[in-house]
């Protein structure tokens, strides 16, 4: 029994465009892997890290420091095939997993736990945040507005997202390379009940350098 942590750390960042991928860069004096790793002390048992292998070394150092015992396994050609490499690495006493992106390094501890309390009462959750924006349908050729799309039902997918262990791994063997951006849909496609968890507009994915420069101004606050 414990929770497990699947941190896809193998992307390449091509949005972002540095030469050193965006997880690896200094944030506020320590490398934005740093303090994703540390938003979850004391809150799992292990971590899997999805790593490219140009980086082994840099991710191998941030897993010796990590705040519970964490080791780095090779990552995929997509997000989706790198936390299936990792999930395969979880071990087999833990019944639950999360999957975080390791460019949030905001993640409140409150969204964690609230994400692990759900996987009592639920196979799979998401955190995720109502939509606040008017939402609009483009055109085909992207030009004009088609129509305007109800907002009340729409949640913005944020990371942690949770599932039990056996149940995840069946359902990412089923998913093959379906190319899933997220790990809730996996579940879905299984059929699986997804919980929807409160999320925080906080909980931030840094995408671009503009999202780096937020991150470091609400770290250093
Ligand atoms: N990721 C991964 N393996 C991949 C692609 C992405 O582990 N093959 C990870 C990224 O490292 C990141 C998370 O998935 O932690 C969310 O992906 P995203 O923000 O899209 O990062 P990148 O894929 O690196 O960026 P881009 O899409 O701009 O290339
Ligand atoms: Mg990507």
């Amino acid at each position: 029994m414990g929770v497990a942590l699947v941190i896809p750390a193998a992307g390449s960042g091509s949005r972002f465009g540095s030469a050193i991928p965006k997880q690896y860069l200094p944030l506020a004096g320590r490398p934005v892997l740093a303090w994703t790793l540390e938003a979850f002390a004391g809150l799992v048992d292990e971590a899997l890290l999805a790593v490219d292998d140009a980086w082994e070394a840099d991710a191998d150092a941030l897993a010796a420091a990590a705040p519970f015992p964490c080791r780095t396994v090779r990552g995929g050609a997509t997000r989706q095939a790198s936390v299936a490499a990792a999930l395969a690495a979880v071990a087999p006493h833990h019944d639950r997993v999360l999957v975080h992106d390791a460019v949030r390094p905001l993640v409140p501890r409150a969204c964690i736990a609230a994400c692990i309390a759900a996987l009592d009462a639920h196979p799979a959750a998401v955190v995720a945040v109502p939509c606040a924006a008017t939402v609009k349908r483009a055109t085909s050729d992207g030009m004009a507005v088609a129509a305007t799309v109800p907002r009340e039902d729409l949640w913005l997918a944020q990371t942690p997202q949770g599932f039990r262990r056996f149940e995840g791994l069946s359902a990412f063997a089923a998913a093959g390379d379906l190319a899933c951006t997220d790990d809730a849909q996996v579940m879905e496609r299984a059929g699986h009940r997804v919980a929807l968890v409160r999320g925080d507009a906080r909980n931030l994915k840094i995408t671009t350098p503009d999202d780096f420069a937020v991150a470091e101004a609400l770290l250093r606050r």
